[in-house]
């Protein structure tokens, strides 16, 4: 891990517009977003029953979980629909060049 946190978890080039890609940096499970070119990263498991948030839908900002159809906000990670009442968590992203890197601690 870099002095400052963050630690590269892919290539650009591997996370399309509009797709959802699922990484496991360090232990942590992660999904990447890319929504229109912006990059955004959330615990890759849904608040409700734990299933991978990389296997759902990204529409409008929203990732709708596969298994119950609970939304979450790819920004904030707070749930936009039923059944999750709690947030996933939500990390910091930059890009360095071709490096999608995510802060994973301090
Ligand atoms: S596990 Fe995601 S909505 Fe139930």
């Amino acid at each position: 891990m870099s002095v400052d946190g963050f630690v590269t978890v892919a290539r650009l080039s591997d996370v399309p517009e509009n797709r959802l890609v699922g990484v496991t940096v360090d232990g942590a499970s992660i999904v990447l977003i890319n929504r229109d070119g912006n990059i955004y990263a959330l615990e890759d498991r849904c608040s409700h029953e734990e299933f991978p948030l990389s296997a759902g839908d990204l529409t409008s900002g929203e990732i709708t979980c596969a298994l119950h159809g609970a939304r979450f906000d790819i920004e904030t990670g707070k749930p936009r629909a039923l059944p999750a009442v709690l947030p996933v968590t939500t990390y910091e992203v930059r890009v360095e060049g071709e490096d999608v890197q995510v802060k994973l601690g301090d």
